[in-house]
């Protein structure tokens, strides 16, 4: 007997990451022995603060070896929820119960998107957003519905504009505030248009907060402290970004507390709970809070500067147009029009990474192909000889 493998009806539609090409070609480039500007990565460049390595030694040493509960150590719930509300406002504030603790962010805004939508469902998707939102839906067998923002407003979505595009199906939207893959941040009017408009419709919100604190033109609000309402409020953060944690792999999720008991029981069945010693390091770092400010405020400086030396750089480029990067540590370049290409990022990615060794990410990863995303979380050095040899292959 052979079998040959058919992708089930569960994946038949999923799409391999569009990223992956370009990072194939810039590792085997790499192999081959040629210096490649990697500016596809989409995780900060520095170490875990070294507080929160070495309180997961002690952890180990103190035998955290076993199982947890599925949601999670109590007191890194118990932390989650004081960490949070630093910003509620108006409402009650966010106790431990409402708490999922995941392995990354990534599992929580999946938890979310199978116990809150299914079949004949379709949820809002700003666009561009980051790749894993459609597919996560669609893994839920939802239907994803992109709503495009306008270049004029940072490729940013309007209340009006999700307004126009729902249906009597629609049953969510998603949010992402810093935005991968654009920088750009929502002020708190747009914040708070939106969220007034799921209110009334009775929709879900899905705030992936898990850029929130890498902002540079002020604070990035959090949707605790505009939503009218926690009842239809799923705020899913994470250790990854901010305290440079990627490869720990601890998220959560904020929920009500019907939701939150729902996606315990989905986790339950599929992973348990996220590593018992990557949980005491996501405890370090939200209860230790002096020491984490300082780390986070630290990293922050340093984007900060990044992403103005980027910005100068462009300076003798003038016609080059991309989206004004106010968090996260991204920048979405236009490239529309390059070699007359229906894919221009695709070809641009293609031609950057050949003529200039640069790896950059297509914007059809992010269902918008008249763009790239770079990343400037790596040297400020190499971060501007990266862009600068953009600019130089996009306007010759
Ligand atoms: C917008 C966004 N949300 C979530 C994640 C996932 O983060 P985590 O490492 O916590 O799973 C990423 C990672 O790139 C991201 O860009």
């Amino acid at each position: 007997m052979s079998l040959v493998f058919q992708p089930s009806a569960n994946i038949a539609r999923m799409k391999e990451s569009a990223t992956l090409a370009v990072a194939a070609k810039a590792r085997a480039l790499k192999a081959a022995g040629q210096s490649i500007i990697d500016l596809g990565a989409g995780e900060p460049d520095f170490d875990t603060p070294l507080f929160i390595r070495e309180a997961a030694v002690k952890a180990l040493a103190d035998g955290a070896t076993r199982y947890t509960a599925t949601e999670g150590i109590l007191p890194l719930r118990e932390a989650v929820a004081a960490d949070a509300n630093r910003y509620v406002q108006g409402l009650a504030p966010v106790a431990a119960n409402e708490v999922v603790v995941s392995n990354g962010s990534k599992q929580s805004l999946y938890n979310a998107c199978v116990c809150c939508f299914g079949p004949g469902d379709e949820v809002l998707v700003p666009t561009p957003s980051w790749t894993s939102y459609y597919e996560m839906l669609e893994l839920a067998r939802a239907t994803a519905v992109p709503v495009y923002g306008d270049a004029a407003n940072s490729l940013k979505v309007t209340a009006d504009q999700l307004a126009a595009a729902a249906t009597p199906r629609t049953k969510g939207l998603m949010l992402n505030s810093p935005s991968n893959p654009t920088g750009a941040v929502y002020s708190r009017e747009e914040l708070t248009a939106i969220l007034a408009l799921a209110a009334e419709r009775n929709w879900w919100v899905i705030a992936d907060e898990i850029y929130m604190r890498i902002a540079y033109d002020g604070p990035a609000a959090s949707v605790l402290s505009l939503a009218p309402t926690r009842e239809n409020l799923i705020v899913i953060n994470g250790v990854a970004k901010a305290y440079a944690m990627t490869g720990w792999r601890i998220g959560w999720s904020i929920a009500p507390v019907a939701l939150t008991k729902a996606m315990t029981a989905f986790q339950s069945h599929t992973t348990s709970n996220p590593a018992a010693v990557s949980q005491y390091a996501a405890l370090a770092a939200l209860s230790r809070v002096e020491e984490s400010d300082a780390a986070v405020e630290h990293m922050v400086q340093e984007f900060h500067r990044r992403r103005d030396a980027v910005l100068r750089a462009l300076t003798p480029y003038p016609t080059v147009r991309y989206v004004h990067p106010a968090g996260a540590f991204y920048l979405y370049v236009n490239v529309a029009g390059f070699e007359g290409a229906a894919d221009a990022g695709g070809a641009f990615a293609a031609r950057v990474l050949e003529r200039e060794n640069v790896a950059v990410v297509p914007g059809s990863a992010f269902l918008t192909p008249d763009w790239i995303r770079m990343s400037y979380a790596t040297t400020e050095a190499i971060a501007v000889e990266g862009v600068t040899r953009i600019a130089r292959c996009l306007v010759g």
